[in-house]
């Protein structure tokens, strides 16, 4: 019998009003994972009058007081770890260690942001005139409305939701429909550690109906959306006509270079993990790799042996190195760039379609796949394909791998390999990215420093460490005259 779950709405676990459900299923076999409500806009209207009565003593009840629920979460998921991976497993592929590995990020969150509700500080700074104090101090922005991606289905939304809660925001939130079991056991792990009822409401369905609703909703005063650039894009549109801030991210094209002088076998260790963990389905892929033409051909060959010996399986089983894609859809779209690569004069050196004979039968299967001589104008090179496809460019110098890598309209992680500190630097300096990697792959963000990218990857705010904060607070600036008597700035 499949599980059926419900929406957290007000401190209640409910189905849709209207009862509509959808069901998940397991993308390595095929099989029902849960049932959940196809939730409307009567459903997002309920969750957000519950965020708003529930915003007035939530916002006064003091932040160190806010953060012990966290901790006290972060406990819970420590103690769940194992089940909450393989369940994460079980509804969206990823390897059952690097599930963990989400798990984890979701638990090193969360007592970060726990640890904030003693911290969240502002400035204090002396005053021009005498006898008057000055200093910001952080005020929630009220409720705010989060959808997040399933390719992290735990982590991610522990980035927004934690930071929102501590600073004092109720919170309507809205997971991908590919992964929904792991937001549900987030958000009842945040119930178990006491979160009052309306504080964190979760409303499951699709985007078109429930996105959209918490986007209009006049009472949701900010979004934070993790997702494809395409659908970034038209939330920014709608969010600046209703006049609300919005914070994006929305993918990259991320690149690791590789000099003459790099450890070549390091870095062959970085590109395997890089491009081929997750699928591949991570905003941080490395899904170009820029090698200098001393090492370009012994690059290639390596890689291509690496790659070919890459397990397919079930996330599940010890045995496998590659999971499924997410579903049909995405599987699609990886297998449509085939074409398009070779119709740009690319070589389709290993890997290249997809993958589901035998035990991979049921699922959604597909060959980690190298693309070599690829020029860098080519769509393979610049556009998101989401899955376990790296295109290799062959460059002269650090300035045209500097300048390849910029020639793309994502800026969110890159990596570069040498043994050289002065290139390491001019790469640092010269390259036009929210992360950047110096021998080390292009994945690997750490919650405590902000997480995020330029150009087409946002729209300038940052995830994870203190920048967290500056999403989900507004500054209020305070001055205290002491003097009795009218001070005028900048004319006393
Ligand atoms: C994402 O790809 O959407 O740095 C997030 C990393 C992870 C987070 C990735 N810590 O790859």
């Amino acid at each position: 019998m499949t599980q059926q779950y419900q929406n957290l709405i007000g401190g209640r676990w409910v189905d849709a009003r209207d009862g509509r459900r959808f069901e998940r299923e397991n993308p390595a076999t095929g099989e029902i994972t849960g049932s959940y409500p196809r939730s409307g806009p009567e459903d997002v209207r309920d969750a957000v009058c519950a965020a708003v009565e529930a915003q007035r003593s939530w916002r006064r009840r003091p932040a160190p007081k806010r953060g012990e629920i966290l901790f006290r979460a972060a406990e819970i998921l420590v103690r769940k770890k194992e089940q909450f991976a393989r369940e994460l497993t079980e509804e969206m592929g990823k390897v059952l260690k690097e599930a963990r590995g989400d798990i984890q990020e979701a638990i090193d969150m969360t007592y970060y942001m726990a640890g904030e509700g003693r911290r969240a500080f502002g400035q204090t700074t002396p005053s021009e005139l005498p006898d008057k104090f000055a200093m910001s101090v952080r005020a929630p922005v009220g409720v705010v409305g989060l959808i997040t991606p399933w390719n992290f289905p735990m982590a991610i939304p522990s980035w927004k939701v934690m930071p929102a809660l501590v600073t004092g925001n109720t919170v309507v939130f809205k997971p991908s429909q590919f992964s929904p079991k792991s937001a549900y056991n987030l958000v009842k792990t945040l119930e178990e550690a006491g979160i009052p009822p309306g504080v964190a409401n979760l409303v499951f369905g699709e985007g078109a109906e429930v996105g959209a609703g918490i986007i209009e909703h006049p009472s949701v005063e900010l979004i934070s959306f993790t997702g494809s650039n395409a659908v970034g894009k038209r939330i920014a549109v709608q969010c600046a006509e209703l006049g609300k801030p919005v914070s994006l991210e929305m993918g990259g094209k991320n690149a690791i270079t590789i000099l003459d002088d790099a450890d070549l076998d390091l870095a062959l260790d970085g590109v395997v993990w890089s491009a081929f963990g997750t699928t591949g389905q991570r905003c941080t892929a490395a899904s170009r790799v820029i090698v200098q033409a001393g090492v370009y051909e012994e690059f290639a060959e390596k890689l291509i042996a690496r790659t070919e010996r890459l397990r397919l399986g079930n996330g599940l089983d010890a045995a496998t190195d590659v999971g499924p894609v997410v579903n049909q859809d995405q599987l699609h779209k990886i297998d449509s760039y085939m074409q398009v690569g070779r119709d740009d004069g690319a070589t389709l050196a290993c890997g290249g379609g997809t993958a589901n004979v035998g035990a991979l039968a049921k699922g959604h299967f597909f060959q980690p796949t190298v693309f070599t001589d690829v020029k860098p104008g080519a769509r393979i090179a610049q556009e998101e394909i989401f899955g376990p496809v790296t295109a290799l460019i062959k460059v002269g110098s650090l300035e045209e791998a500097i300048e390849v890598n910029n020639g793309v309209s994502y800026g969110l992680s890159s990596s570069i390999y040498t043994r050289d500190v002065n290139k390491a630097f001019k790469a640092i300096e010269g390259i036009d990215t929210g992360l950047m990697y110096v021998n080390a792959g292009t994945i690997g963000a750490e919650v405590h420093l902000p997480f995020g990218g330029t150009r087409g990857t946002g729209n300038g705010h940052r995830e994870a460490g203190t920048a967290a904060l500056d999403t989900f607070t507004e500054w209020k600036t305070v001055y205290v005259d002491y003097s009795g008597k009218l001070q005028k700035a900048q004319m006393d």
